[in-house]
């Protein structure tokens, strides 16, 4: 018979990698384990609305909106997405679909939105399963199913469902941890769960390299295996950090994370640099003011020259006076993010 109409809504937060995944094989599946933090401000909220669809095609019948326009380029991008996954959900082809997508952070600033925008698409399709079907009763298959598709959009994303810390990956350091969906991080002292994202707009540009195309020039990369290993080594010791509260020892692997990333790039063949001058500046300032003050000030970079910044909620205040007083002059327009580690997606 014909299907009654509805919807599901979501927001959901993007997030930032600790130990980096950089490095893809099969259909998503990470050549390492990485651990993000969650974040809370920069998100995307999607609704995803269906109804009976008469004349049932073999594509997907779509229309998508995104900040309230109709925007054909995503929405290419999008049915191709929703038709490679149908043998998952065959209601995609069975149902006419209307989406509408807005970030809480303008589209061209920088913030990859990836993560959000399909850990939200995911989580939608999810609750429209659980009410067509009443299956995924249980929140944790819930959001493990939610990962599970979030990762087939944009690998990264499959982090996002969760609150707080998420590990991808397969590794012998964490029960269930799987290379299909990510798991929460139980064991995380407190201090981590009041830390701040101070994101550093240092060009909002389109990046050169995708991280597609990026991904993919690991597999001719030289370092590549002794890469795989150190994450490997690293998973294991930010675990150790994260149970124990040692402040210190995450920072420091957090920046030799972020520069690892970067010097992976520009040791690709053909080689190829994401950060900009005005990076270095801040990086050189972040690490005198740690010197100077004792504060765990740390730096982490995602695939673009943005600087993330991490610190305890304890610092905030110092922490912000100085980004006022020294580096927004180095930010595009001044502009910064003030994130911190959220409580994850919320269905609207
Ligand atoms: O999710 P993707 O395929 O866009 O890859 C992003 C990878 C990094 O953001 C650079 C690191 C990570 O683990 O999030």
């Amino acid at each position: 018979g014909k299907v009654a109409p509805g919807r599901a809504i979501w927001r959901s937060p993007s997030n930032l990698a600790i130990v980096k995944y950089w490095g893809k094989y099969g259909q998503q599946l990470p050549r390492n384990p990485s651990v993000s933090f969650t974040l809370d401000r920069a998100y995307t909220e999607t609704e995803v609305a269906y109804e009976y669809r008469k004349d049932t095609g073999t594509g997907i019948s779509l229309d998508f909106y995104f900040e309230g326009q109709p925007n054909p380029a995503f929405a290419g991008k999008l049915e191709k997405f929703l038709g490679s996954i149908t043998e998952i959900y065959p209601f995609l082809r069975q149902l006419k679909w209307t989406i509408r997508s807005t970030n809480s952070f303008p589209h061209s600033s920088g913030i990859a939105s990836s993560a959000s925008s399909m850990s939200a698409l995911a989580l939608c399709l999810c609750s429209i399963e659980r009410e067509l079907f009443g299956t995924l009763a249980d929140d944790a298959a819930f959001f493990r199913k939610a990962s599970y598709i979030a990762r087939l959009g944009s690998g990264s994303a499959c982090r996002s469902v969760y609150p707080g810390l998420a590990l991808w990956g397969e590794t012998g350091e964490v029960a269930g941890a799987s290379n299909l969906y990510a798991t929460p991080l139980q064991e995380v002292h407190e201090v981590f769960k009041t830390y701040q994202d101070a994101i550093l707009i240092v060009s909002k540009g389109e990046k050169a390299v995708s991280s597609r195309a990026g991904h993919a020039l690991m597999e001719g990369n030289i370092y590549a295996d002794n890469r795989y290993q150190q994450a490997r080594q690293h998973i294991h010791t930010l675990l150790g950090a994260l149970r124990t509260g040692d402040e210190e020892r995450f920072g420091q692997l957090l920046e030799a994370e972020a520069l690892t990333l970067h010097a992976l790039m520009m040791a690709s063949n053909p080689p190829y640099i994401l950060i900009k001058p005005h990076t270095l500046t801040l990086i050189e300032k972040v690490q005198a003011y740690r010197r100077d003050t004792g504060h765990p000030l740390y730096f982490s970079l995602d695939a673009g020259p943005n600087l993330h910044l991490f610190y305890p909620a304890r610092v905030k205040e110092a922490v912000e006076n100085f980004i006022h007083a020294e580096l927004v002059s180095y930010c595009e327009e001044g502009r910064w993010i003030a994130d911190h580690v959220g409580q994850g997606p919320v269905q609207l």
